[in-house]
């Protein structure tokens, strides 16, 4: 069965304390829940409070700790980065890679996220990567063919016994922290696309991918997005800063 994930990409907010907050509320509350096997809460705080939010994680079945980049390189002399290794070690399951802020303001193109994916996957994350076109691309209408070349870069970086650890999040750029979030309609597209490519490639291990919708997605929006086929869960970024928020987002996967 694929598996049904909402995470939430902190980015660059909080202080420590709220964010150990956030976090606790986010377990207390999943704690009470009656949860199916397959879906899970990843809650991604950024790179200094990786450590004490996955210990508030570890009594949780069904809440994850990711982080939000991991370096190209494994180790060694390289200043201010964070290997995959190290975050793996601090007990996290998940790393964002390849979103839409890496690539446009710190410059990480195609061959990088290949890169990253390699160091994730080796050493044992789940790589959540981030594709979607920006609003020019949606305006010409070639959003299509622009995330099909990027999820092609993508399945170039991932052996298909590796197919496990990734997830693929769909974040039209124009949708990102804008408040305007591709109707189900558009994001379904797209998504049906997706699935389409990892079939082509990886045969029936394709279908098991999960698949994210990100973009300005919220309680108000989730269930109609989470509704449509091959949308397995949300990347959620703004919406993910309120526990409770989060938890509607949740909730809103469907039960079935
Ligand atoms: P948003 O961010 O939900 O604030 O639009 C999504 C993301 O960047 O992953």
């Amino acid at each position: 069965m694929r598996k049904k994930i909402v995470a939430g990409n902190w980015k660059m907010n909080k202080s420590f304390p709220d964010a150990v907050s956030l976090a606790a509320e986010i377990a207390k509350e999943l704690s009470h829940k009656v949860i199916p096997a397959n879906f899970e809460a990843v809650i991604i705080p950024p790179f200094p409070y990786l450590r004490p939010i996955a210990e508030v994680t570890f009594g949780s079945t069904h809440l994850l700790c990711g982080a939000q980049n991991c370096s190209s390189e494994r180790s060694g002399a390289f200043t201010g980065e964070v290997s995959a290794e190290m975050i793996s070690s601090c007990g996290a399951e998940y790393v964002i890679i390849g979103h839409s802020e890496r690539r446009t303001l710190f410059g990480e193109t195609d061959e990088i996220v290949s890169r990253k994916i390699g160091a994730a996957l080796d050493s044992g994350l789940i790589a959540i990567v981030c594709i979607g076109e920006s609003s020019k691309e949606r305006k010409a209408g070639q959003h299509l063919s622009f995330v099909k070349n990027q999820l092609k870069q993508v399945m170039d970086s991932v052996a298909e016994e590796m197919l496990g650890h990734l997830v693929i999040a769909y974040e039209p750029v124009w949708a990102i922290g804008t408040g305007e979030t591709a109707s189900p309609e558009q994001a379904g597209e797209v998504h049906a696309m997706i699935r389409q490519e990892l079939v082509d490639r990886y045969e029936e291990a394709g279908s098991y991918v999960s698949l994210l919708y990100g973009g300005s997605c919220n309680p108000s929006n989730a269930a109609a997005l989470f509704g449509v086929k091959d949308i397995d869960g949300g990347l959620i970024g703004g919406a993910s800063l309120k526990a409770q928020d989060f938890l509607a987002i949740f909730d809103a996967l469907p039960h079935h």
